[in-house]
């Protein structure tokens, strides 16, 4: 079964890879991009979106950019920390519509704790936090802080201060809307599904959770690379 919906000789090797890993790490990203590219063909999409990036203006903006907002939040931020800020644009190359900038506080092999920050009306793709080798997944609490937030997790469809990224409606499968006020915390299990959005405002909001490996996240939507590319192109 497995094999018939391998349609290249690189997803035959990859599958194959698959097979005979042993490194549990390995395993799962192998898994992912196979997963990835089989779905996306799934939905009738190219998995290859072209040359997926940032450039390193828009970076130093956003970076900026989500660090005035940090602060308006009340967060203390040092102006060498700014440039620690993580732009991230799940290698969809629409950073203002689906995006999120990151500043990591601490990550260890335990714990981590960041703040995020949304632009106004700038989505965080759906995702969950799947077990990687003995680690049985991310467990994330979020806290809001500032800002208009909106969280989607399983449950009825009661949309309806948010929206949908237009042409994505088949990866935002979750329609269950929470509106988020200043103080409000949830807290996902590994493999508990969620994404968010930020109203008119933007949002600023901390995330505490048991050791972070972004790279190995789970997407509905089959185009997304979590890492970012950032060109020199745009100086
Ligand atoms: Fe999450």
């Amino acid at each position: 079964m497995l094999f018939s919906r391998a349609e290249t000789v690189h997803d035959f090797v990859e599958y194959f890879a698959f097979f005979i890993t042993s490194d549990q790490q390995q395993w799962h990203t192998i898994y992912s991009m196979a997963r990835r590219r089989t779905t996306a063909r799934g939905f009738g999409l190219s998995y290859d979106q072209g040359n997926p990036m940032i450039t390193k203006k828009q970076k130093r903006e956003a970076q900026q950019r989500a660090a005035a907002m940090m602060r308006s939040a009340g967060i203390l931020l040092l102006d060498d920390e700014i440039e620690k800020i993580e732009v991230v644009d799940f290698g969809l190359s629409q950073l203002e519509t689906e995006g999120v900038q990151v500043f990591t506080m601490v990550n260890t092999d335990r714990l981590a704790a960041k703040v995020l920050v949304l632009f106004p009306n700038q989505t965080e793709p759906e995702h969950w936090h799947p077990q990687v080798g003995s680690d049985p997944g991310k467990q994330e609490t979020v806290r809001h802080i500032w800002g208009d937030l909106r969280f989607y997790v399983e449950g009825e469809d009661n949309m309806q201060e948010g929206f949908l990224v237009p042409g994505k409606e088949e990866v935002y499968m979750l329609r269950n809307e929470l509106i988020l006020m200043p103080g409000d915390q949830l807290t996902f299990e590994p493999y508990e599904k969620h994404w968010f959005q930020a109203g008119e405002s933007g949002a600023v909001l901390y995330s505490f959770s048991t050791t972070v490996r972004d790279g190995l996240d789970g997407f509905t939507d089959p185009a997304i690379q979590r890492t970012t590319v950032v060109m020199d192109e745009g100086e």
